[in-house]
Order: C-alpha cells, then sequence, then structure tokens
C-alpha cells in the first residue's frame, strides 16, 4: 500500500533514502520517489538517488548551508503541509531513516495537525551500514548484548546529556551520531564513568558511499582517529568492534560480484 492522500488528493511521504548506496534504498522508497510530484530533500541524500525521481518532479534541498540561507524546521514542516494542500504527492527523502536522529517526528506531527496524510517508509539508517560494511555486529553474543544509539550534539547546542555510567558498562555497543567534532568530551564521559580505553572502536565516514573510510582504534585513541576525518561519520565503541576491519566497502562488494557474474 503507497496511501491514500488526503482530501486534497496530496499527501506527504516520509522517505528514508538510507546511509547514500542507492542499492540500499528500499523497494518501496523507490516506487514512492517515481510517484513524486515534489521532492523535498536532506543534503546527505546522494545525487544517484535523487536521479531516481521523475525529471519533472521538482526538487528543493533543504540541506544547511553555512553561507546562504537554510530553511527552518518550521518552515519545512509549513512547506510539506502546503504543498499537499495544493492536491501534490510530497516526498520527504531524509537520509538513513526518517525517526533515528532525522526529525521526522516533527514532520509528521504538523502534517497531522494540519490534516495532512502521512505515511512513513523507512531506510536503512547509517549506522547499520557502517558495522554492515566494516564486517562488525552490533550485537554478538558474549560481547554484545546491546546496541545504544546516542546524539553526539543535544539541540540545545551543548554536550548531550547522556547516561554516561550505564554506556560505560562493557558488552555493549554504543554509536553516535553526529559525533565527530564532539568526540573528545565524549572519549572523556566515557573514560571517566569506567569505558576501559581498551575497548575496541570503529569510525566509518560516509559508510556504504563510493567515497567511504572506516578507522580501527581503541577508545583511548578514539579522538585522535577522529581528528584525521571530517564527516558524515559514526563513532561506535564496543568490544564487538574488534571484528570491524578497515579497507573499501562498497567497491570490495562490487568487485566481488563482478567476478561471480564474469
Ligand atoms: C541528522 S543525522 C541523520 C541520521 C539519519 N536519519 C540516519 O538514520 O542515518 C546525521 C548524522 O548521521 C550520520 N550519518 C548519516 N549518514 C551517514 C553515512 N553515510 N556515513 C556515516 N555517518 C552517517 C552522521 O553522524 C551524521 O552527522
Amino acid at each position: 500500500m503507497l496511501g491514500q492522500g488526503s482530501r486534497s488528493g496530496g499527501a506527504v511521504w516520509l522517505v528514508g533514502a538510507g546511509p547514500g548506496d542507492p542499492e540500499l534504498l528500499t523497494l518501496k522508497a523507490l516506487k514512492i520517489l517515481q510517484i513524486a510530484d515534489v521532492l523535498v530533500h536532506d543534503g546527505l541524500v546522494s545525487d544517484e538517488i535523487l536521479e531516481l525521481a521523475p525529471s519533472h518532479a521538482r526538487r528543493i534541498s533543504v540541506a544547511k548551508r553555512k553561507s546562504r540561507h537554510s530553511y527552518s524546521q518550521d518552515e519545512i514542516n509549513r512547506m510539506l503541509v502546503a504543498f499537499a494542500l495544493e492536491g501534490l504527492k510530497v516526498v520527504r527523502l531524509k537520509g538513513g531513516d526518517p525517526f533515528i536522529f532525522g526529525r521526522g517526528g516533527e514532520e509528521l506531527e504538523a502534517c497531522r495537525a494540519a490534516g495532512v496524510d502521512c505515511q512513513i517508509i523507512p531506510g536503512v539508517t547509517a549506522a547499520l551500514a557502517a558495522a554492515a560494511s566494516a564486517g562488525a555486529p552490533l550485537t554478538h553474543r558474549g560481547s554484545a548484548q546491546a546496541v545504544t544509539f546516542v546524539t553526539g550534539h543535544a539541540s540545545t547546542g551543548a554536550e548531550p546529556d547522556l547516561d554516561w555510567e550505564s554506556l560505560a558498562k562493557a558488552n555493549q555497543t554504543v554509536v553516535i551520531y553526529m559525533g565527530l567534532s564532539q568526540a573528545a568530551p565524549i572519549a572523556a564521559r566515557l573514560l571517566g564513568a569506567g569505558r576501559a580505553g581498551s575497548t575496541p572502536a570503529l569510525i566509518v565516514e560516509n559508510a556504504s558511499r563510493k567515497d567511504e573510510r572506516r578507522v580501527v582504534t581503541t577508545l583511548a585513541g578514539l579522538v585522535e582517529a577522529a581528528a584525521s576525518l571530517s564527516g558524515p561519520a559514526l563513532l561506535i565503541v564496543g568490544e564487538a568492534m574488534a571484528l570491524a576491519q578497515v579497507g573499501e566497502g562498497r567497491e570490495v562488494v562490487e568487485t566481488l560480484i563482478q567476478k561471480v557474474r564474469a
């Protein structure tokens, strides 16, 4: 079911575009993209994915920009509602999954408040792609009984108010989104709360994209390793990251597929 639309005929789909590789898009996301009248997309959505929408679909980037005006969340909410009330099929394309640090909940609430039909199409969140391409499981019998996704940035811009005591316990994986520039305070908090400096850690930049880079380190080496990357990236700390492999991810898989087909 792709959704029925509202009385105006318009509707909003909050679509997870996945971590970047178009092959990690769901079939449902692709179907919706192909009927879009308007695409409202983030900066993290790759050009390869934007090209899958019909050429006549209007494309609006609401990426955060340093030099030019960026749309506020409120402006984005109003834009989605206004297009849908005009009777248009609005695809709000977000990197990864719309409900993982993606402000999808706020957009859903705005649609509901305006009586606009809003459907959610989940996407592969960055943590899943990062762990998969490094070959390091987020949960692992005996060394990772839980996985927690946290943000390195609080909405106030200050350090996030996290339960560091709990995150510092051994045998669990902690994935930090938006944490690259906050690597120093995050590592200090985890170490201060008792997590061992020798705990394996992995940083993945541009997971699933052609320019993916991976650094395998430890919690004690996290800050130095983070300094060599510029993002978007995830910091992953946990015993199971001992299984992580360095090297190229997507290229290796594609070369293997070509070999098997040849
Ligand atoms: C605003 S959050 C959006 C997360 C997204 N909704 C998801 O589910 O992956 C943006 C952060 O996600 C992480 N991220 C998104 N895509 C990534 C990728 N391809 N590789 C590594 N990290 C990524 C980075 O930490 C980035 O700063």
